[in-house]
């Protein structure tokens, strides 16, 4: 009995596993995604990834849980391990199933509501976890919204707490978090949070690993980002200044210019002028009424997240991808939501308005101020695709101009390297002291909607994985650098590995050559030989003592769990997975909250809903008139809108789905 004892512990030993605490190790089974629609047949077996999702509780007391998804490969690449990315989507409000199902992740939603692959995934490059926050988006749940952004930090450190109780293993992994759009605001201050934690680390607790930030599309300097609406249209074609409603334009860019050069850059302090402002704002309203199609409805005007798209009025986008009308059945279906174990089922909406309306932060300066601090520790890519107009290359790198970071103001040079990936020119690039600005050729706002393979690159230039030629970055397919390299390693016998981009990157975090020396103890097939004969006859002797102690503990093993209830992780499809369905009484009284009424999404509710929960602090009576109006609407976006385009208050359907001109496919 008591050798039985000492043998589990030995073989638990052997087997590596430090057994996380038995709760988590339950959670863990209780998270295992082992089917969904398609599954099956539409993706090839080996690339059917391991899965967990579901809902973790930050706290009772308001009934705030976090729903999360994570996604690892099952045949990692060498290249590929101890890493996690956390991706967030921004709205505020829009739940970061966009990025799983329409961008970084590994399926893609059909006709049929059914799973794809989606060979370009994030997921090949590092493990995945999209999160949905804040409370009350997607299947993140909440009686409490955030109101401010300090808050959002609070909540997701707790949330990182939670998810590291459940994935011990993940603890020690190299992070990232990535994001779009609002999420500009999010990912800085969560970095702060993490650095700040970091150096007040109480007993036991270990630091995190946070190795970058990547922020597509951001909005980051709100204002400043603004200004760049009159000269991007210009630029892009989408007006010109023979227009009639020119002057008009210019004169409420000029308003906007006046508060941003009031604006002191060295004032970290909250300042009230660069809060998001509905005269920046209205620049680009009035740009996409003055170009308003009034003669052809399905392409009235312009797509704001890619303008050589065209959508019907008031959508100009806000239905926008095509895919959103697969992907919100698909999450709204009974069987989905139980294959993604949410202990409690809401219906997903792509962007929650009650979330939008909430988080005003109107006392949290704009994250732009926190990027310096920030890129002392941590290297930064900001990436745009350049077709987005509400969230522009040029409004990035105008801020960028004026931002001040390890020494120095902007970049020195107005230089720019090619990114060239798989041999074809994929954007260009600036990079200095830990900041990388891409800008990514023939994409929205939604860059790894567009180009998947292209955007997975985009770690590969984060963690070193490229080479740096002249002028140019250059990415590679999946793992056809890391066999290159590993190929003239073993030409050189042993000689450690100096590649270029060793030398030369600047994001230097997980160095090509640290992995490459890291990766030749599990991978290698040449097993190291032992000089003397007697060493290696002991090895054998004791490999072979092992493997017979290890049948052993598993026979045991087998015994003794046959009687108890099981818990080995699952893995292939599971039959009969059972349900928990205890806050069944939470179900019901979030199904009467106003977030889960389908709200009237109008023209920025969307992916930015930001422009119409804007209240721009206290400006001008303009701004306190529209605060008003909205005050006694029942949708703050609806009013601001029809304030805007008193053109077309006919009743068109807005909810209806895909615009007419989609030409544009994934690729
Ligand atoms: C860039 O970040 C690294 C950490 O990745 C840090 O050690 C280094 O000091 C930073 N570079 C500059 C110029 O501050
Ligand atoms: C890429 O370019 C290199 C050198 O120019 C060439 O050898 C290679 O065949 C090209 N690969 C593809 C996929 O076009």
């Amino acid at each position: 009995m008591f050798l039985r004892f000492i043998l589990l512990v030995l073989v638990q030993g052997l087997l590596g596993f430090a057994l996380p605490p038995k709760s988590a190790r339950s959670l863990k089974d209780h998270h295992l995604v082992t089917t969904l629609p398609g599954l099956y047949e539409n993706i090839p077996k080996d690339e059917i990834p391991l899965m967990f999702s579901g809902q973790l509780e930050l706290y009772a007391e308001n009934k705030t849980y976090y729903y999360f998804w994570k996604f690892s490969d099952i045949h990692k690449l060498p290249e590929n391990k101890n890493r996690t990315t956390f991706w967030l989507n921004g709205g505020p409000g829009c739940s970061s199933m966009d990025g799983a199902l329409m961008e970084a992740g590994p399926f893609r939603i059909n006709s049929d509501k059914k799973v794809t692959y989606n060979s370009g995934s994030w997921h090949k490059a590092s493990d995945l976890v999209f999160v949905d926050q804040p409370g009350g988006t997607g299947f993140s749940l909440t009686d409490e919204y955030d109101t401010e952004l300090y808050q959002i930090t609070n909540d997701f450190l707790r949330f990182l707490d939670l998810y590291f109780e459940e994935f011990p293993e993940d603890r020690g992994n190299e992070l990232f978090i990535a994001g779009e759009s609002y999420a500009g605001q999010y990912i800085p201050y969560i970095a702060q949070g993490i650095l700040k934690r970091n150096k007040n680390l109480k007993d036991n607790e270990m630091p995190l690993k946070l190795k970058g930030l990547l922020i597509g599309n951001g909005w980051i300097s709100p204002n400043e980002q603004g200004l760049s609406y009159v000269p991007y249209s210009v630029q892009a074609g989408i007006i010109s200044p023979d227009h009639p409603d020119w002057l008009k334009i210019l004169h409420q860019h000029e308003q906007c210019q006046d508060i941003v050069n009031k604006i002191d850059p060295n004032d970290k302090s909250l300042n009230r002028l660069e809060m998001s402002s509905n005269i920046c704002d209205r620049i680009l309203t009035l740009i996409l009424e003055a170009t308003i199609d009034k003669s052809n409805p399905d392409e009235a005007c312009y797509n704001l997240y890619d303008y050589t798209l065209k959508d019907s009025f008031p959508s100009c986008g806000a239905n926008w991808p095509p895919d959103l009308s697969y992907v919100t059945p698909f999450l709204g279906s009974n069987a989905v939501m139980n294959a993604l174990n949410l202990d409690v089922k809401t219906t997903w909406q792509e962007c929650s308005g009650g979330v939008g309306r909430s988080l005003k932060a109107k006392n949290s300066i704009p994250s732009v101020h926190l990027l310096g601090d920030i890129l002392k520790e941590v290297p930064v890519i900001l990436f745009n695709g350049n077709r987005d107009i509400i969230c522009n290359y040029m409004g990035t790198e105008s801020f960028i101009k004026k931002m001040e970071w390890n020494g120095q103001k902007g970049f020195s040079n107005d230089e720019v390297i090619d990114w060239i990936h798989n041999n074809v020119t994929a954007g260009y690039i600036r990079a200095e002291r830990n900041l990388t600005f891409i800008n990514v050729f023939d994409s929205s706002h939604m860059v790894p909607f567009d180009k998947p393979e292209v955007s997975r690159a985009l770690l590969d230039i984060m963690t070193g994985n490229y080479d740096q030629e002249d002028k140019a970055y250059v990415t590679y397919p999946l793992g056809e650098r890391y066999d290159r390299l590993e190929e003239e390693n073993r030409v050189k016998e042993n000689k450690p590995i100096v590649s270029s981009s060793s030398i030369s990157m600047p994001a230097s975090t997980s160095g090509l050559t640290m992995q490459a020396s890291e990766s030749s103890e599990p991978n290698s097939t040449t097993v190291e030989t032992d000089s003397s004969g007697t060493g290696t006859r002991i090895t054998r002797l004791i490999q072979l003592l092992v493997i017979v102690v290890l049948i052993w503990g598993v026979y045991i093993l087998y015994t003794s769990y046959k009687s108890g209830p099981s818990s080995i992780i699952k893995s292939g499809p599971s039959n009969g997975r059972k349900k928990n369905v205890q806050w069944a009484d939470q179900l019901s009284q979030f199904e009467d909250d106003e977030q889960f009424t389908p709200t009237n999404q109008g023209f920025f509710a969307k992916t930015f809903s930001k422009f119409t929960n804007s209240d721009g602090g206290n400006y001008s009576q303009l701004n306190k008139y529209s605060e008003d109006i909205e005050l006694g609407d029942q949708d703050p976006a609806q009013s601001t809108i029809s304030d805007d385009f008193i053109i077309a208050s006919d009743d068109e359907d807005e909810r209806m789905d895909t615009p007419a001109t989609s030409k544009n496919s994934p690729n």
